[in-house]
């Protein structure tokens, strides 16, 4: 029994869950902004061309050796169209544009003294300028918790090395006070990086939202944020809001809820990612025949569909890609004109009669269903729009890829999504996001 007792003990202690260094005070919550790093995505190739790198991360197969490194290797190479959110570090504060990233775990940014790092717009955090620092011990559960192959424990505590394809990012973890929105919090474990390079779009660092225990949320215990992604980004900032229930919840008759799914190949304390169970997708009047292995998880823990605050457009994996571009591809033909999408590297592209008729190219709507009963009738815009400035060319803003299917920020934008990480449930509604 006390045997029994103290494994229990153990068990908990080596596996989490993690405490909360600072609760959220849940009765008020906070609330921050979100900018987009591109107003008005300017380059969809560009966009597109990020996306790649971000994808192929996302896709690595889950139990090769390599995906111990999964939370972060998406760090260093970020989306065109990703949205940064203004943090402040240290005592006394600087502040500094950081990538809201809900498909990473890992708070971090450049740090003095810098061996190598990219350019920042804004001044280098300085751990000697701050009364706050503290390195975090190698003893620490969320030392613990990041990838051994990747961790070092020596003299400058615990030390994190990562190289991924285009990029890396170097330091050490630490503690320091962190201010989001109108909300300080004491001793938030950060990456303090020395060592960086890839591109991060004008930010300085990155917030990590995942569901692993070193992501800002786990380690404050907030069970809940949500955000509005505004489509008109030069009419003001995005809300995004953590915490209490009176403040990120979505109300409304329209209210969809689906529950986040667990990848079952990757260990719970590895896994940032919030996946979805996407179990139909209709377009225009045809239902696909999707079936559960179309979007499933594969035993080595490939496939699989995630929300991602972080890729801008939204990719399909394998034959429901197949079956997307078919259905588009068959109630087309004959009313619309192809063109070669490859100029602007998208894939299903054709003639639009210039910027303003773009909404009158008749185009099948798109309908996306997710397990529990949830439904996303797609706006337009975000899943068919110009890619040229003159507006001559229309393509369809969902793209093929290998491995796991990604829900990028595009789709999202116009919905008041919630993550309830208590509950485990996605939910959604079509929001105004000025009035969120
Ligand atoms: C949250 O803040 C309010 C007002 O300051 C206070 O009354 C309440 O006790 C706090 N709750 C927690 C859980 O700290
Ligand atoms: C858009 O981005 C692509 C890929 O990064 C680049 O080759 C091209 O020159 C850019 N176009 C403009 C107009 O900036
Ligand atoms: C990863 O696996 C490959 C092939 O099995 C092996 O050669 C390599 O040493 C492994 N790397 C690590 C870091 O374990
Ligand atoms: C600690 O380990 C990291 C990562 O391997 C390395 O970059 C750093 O130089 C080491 N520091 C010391 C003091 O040994
Ligand atoms: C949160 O939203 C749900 C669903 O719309 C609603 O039932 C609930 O009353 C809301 N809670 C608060 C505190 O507003
Ligand atoms: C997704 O939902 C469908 C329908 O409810 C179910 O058959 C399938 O097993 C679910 N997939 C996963 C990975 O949970």
């Amino acid at each position: 029994m006390a045997c029994t007792a103290l494994a229990v003990l153990v068990f908990a202690v080596l596996i989490g869950p993690f405490p909360p260094v600072t609760s959220a005070n849940d009765s008020h919550g906070f609330r921050a902004s979100l900018t987009r790093m591109r107003q008005h995505l300017s380059n969809y190739s560009a966009a597109v061309h990020h996306d790649t790198h971000r994808l192929a991360f996302l896709a690595r197969s889950p139990t090769t050796n390599t995906t111990t490194t999964r939370a972060l290797q998406a760090l260093v190479e970020n989306g065109a169209g990703a949205y940064h959110m203004s943090v402040s570090i240290g005592t006394p504060p600087l502040t500094f544009p950081a990538i809201l990233d809900t498909g990473s775990d890992l708070v971090w940014t450049q740090c003095a003294p810098c061996t190598e790092c990219f350019a920042q717009r804004t001044p280098l955090y300085d751990p000697a300028g701050s009364s706050t620092f503290s390195k975090l011990p190698c003893t620490s559960p969320l030392c613990q918790s990041m990838p051994s192959p990747f961790r070092a424990c020596n003299a400058s505590g615990c030390a994190y090395d990562y190289r991924y394809v285009v990029g890396f990012t170097a330091g050490s973890l630490a503690t320091e006070v962190l201010t989001v929105g109108d909300a300080t919090f004491r001793d938030v474990t950060f990456g303090c990086s020395t060592a960086n390079g890839g591109h991060m779009d004008g930010a300085s660092g990155i917030v990590g939202l995942g569901r692993s225990p070193l992501s800002l949320v786990s380690q404050l215990g907030i069970g809940r944020f949500s955000y509005c992604l505004r489509s008109d980004s030069e009419a003001g900032a995005s809300p995004i809001l953590f915490g209490s229930l009176s403040l990120a919840n979505v109300t409304g008759d329209n209210v969809q809820s689906t529950p986040f799914l667990r990848n079952p190949a990757v260990p719970v304390r590895r896994a940032p990612y919030y996946y979805v169970n996407l179990t139909g997708v209709t377009v225009g009047a045809t239902d696909l025949p999707v079936t559960p292995s179309t979007f499933g998880f594969t035993r080595t823990g490939a496939g699989g569909v995630i929300v991602d605050s972080g890729t801008t457009f939204t990719y399909v994996a394998g034959a429901g890609y197949a079956m997307l571009r078919q259905a588009f591809l068959s109630q087309t033909a004959g009313r619309l004109t192809r063109v070669s999408g490859a100029p602007f590297d998208f894939d299903l592209c054709f003639e639009a009669g210039g910027v303003l008729d773009v909404d009158a190219v008749p185009v099948p709507g798109l309908v996306l269903r997710f397990a529990g009963g949830a439904e996303y009738a797609v706006p337009r815009r975000s899943y068919f729009d110009a890619v040229d400035e003159q507006g001559r060319v229309a393509c369809l803003l969902v793209l093929p890829t290998g491995g796991v299917s990604v829900i990028g920020n595009v789709m999202q934008m116009d919905l008041h999504m919630l993550y309830d990480l208590d509950r485990g449930m996605l939910s959604f509604t079509s929001a105004d996001c000025a009035s969120v």
